[in-house]
């Protein structure tokens, strides 16, 4: 990955157009909106252990990316089986730079107001099913009802209702089965995947999408491939079809 100079990281935070030339940050900037999907994952596919403990597959300059891109990002997105299983905080530590709103995906309002995205010190938005209990909020986060079902929220819904919010850059970081349904249903603009050099044999798959019948049904990718400290970062623009 390139090398980021402060002056560089700085000229990156003041955003397009004088970023455009850095190869992993500027397409992000030089997009009005995005939505980018990332995952670390082994080279055998997983994202955690069966037990749900993901900390850490890739090194500390991974990690440092993942703050950089939430920086880059208006808001960030999670499922609630993250939340669960990691208590995230989802702010800005790790570099210069703005927390996003946190965006936390739980149709059926399940998630304890406990958690640590629901203390109140960055604005957080709580994504339930218009079917799911009358909460107004949990903690100090916002409930923001959207069409779709208890088991498939409307992503596109959602994406057009954080736009009128003026939230129109993206950062999907996990877990797995949040990832792989925006995938699914193509509201993703890119991919930001880590492969670390690890097996792990079994665990939490990074992308739980439905079997195909034959190879060629396989959606393939070109990507940029960056070495980012001991794992390399697969860089997928998803274009149309
Ligand atoms: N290695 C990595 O990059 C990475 C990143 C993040 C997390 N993780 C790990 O991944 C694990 C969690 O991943 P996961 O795949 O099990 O869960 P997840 O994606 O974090 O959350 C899935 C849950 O979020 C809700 N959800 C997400 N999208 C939805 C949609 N379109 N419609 C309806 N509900 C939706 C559902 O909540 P309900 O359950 O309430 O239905 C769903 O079960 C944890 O162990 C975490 O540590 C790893």
């Amino acid at each position: 990955m390139e090398e980021l100079t402060p002056e560089t990281w700085r000229r990156l935070l003041r955003r397009p157009p004088a970023c455009a030339d850095v190869p992993l940050y500027g397409p992000l900037l030089a997009a009005d909106a995005f939505a980018l999907g990332r995952l670390a994952q082994s080279l055998d596919g997983y994202i955690a252990l069966p037990d749900g403990r993901s900390q850490w597959i890739s090194g500390p300059e991974d990690i440092a990316h993942t703050h950089r891109v939430r920086a880059l990002s208006d808001a960030v997105v999670v499922g609630a089986g993250t939340v669960r299983a990691d208590d995230p905080q989802l702010t800005t530590r790790l570099c210069e730079g703005p927390s996003p709103v946190r965006v936390v995906l739980d149709p059926g309002l399940s998630l304890s107001p406990t958690h640590r995205v629901f203390d109140g010190t960055v604005p957080t938005l709580v994504v339930a099913a218009e079917t799911a209990p009358a909460t107004a909020r949990i903690g100090a986060a916002e409930v923001l009802r959207i069409p779709g079902t208890r088991n498939a929220l409307d992503l596109a819904a959602l994406r057009a209702a954080l736009r009128a919010r003026g939230l129109r850059r993206l950062f999907v970081e996990g877990g797995g089965k949040t990832v792989a349904r925006f995938l699914a249903a193509g509201v993703l603009d890119r991919l930001h995947v880590t492969v670390a050099p690890m097996l792990m044999g079994g665990g939490i798959p990074a992308f739980p999408l439905p079997p195909i019948d034959s190879l060629g049904e396989a959606p393939r990718y070109a990507w940029a491939v960056h070495p980012i400290g001991r794992d390399i970062l697969l860089d997928i623009a998803l274009g149309p079809g």
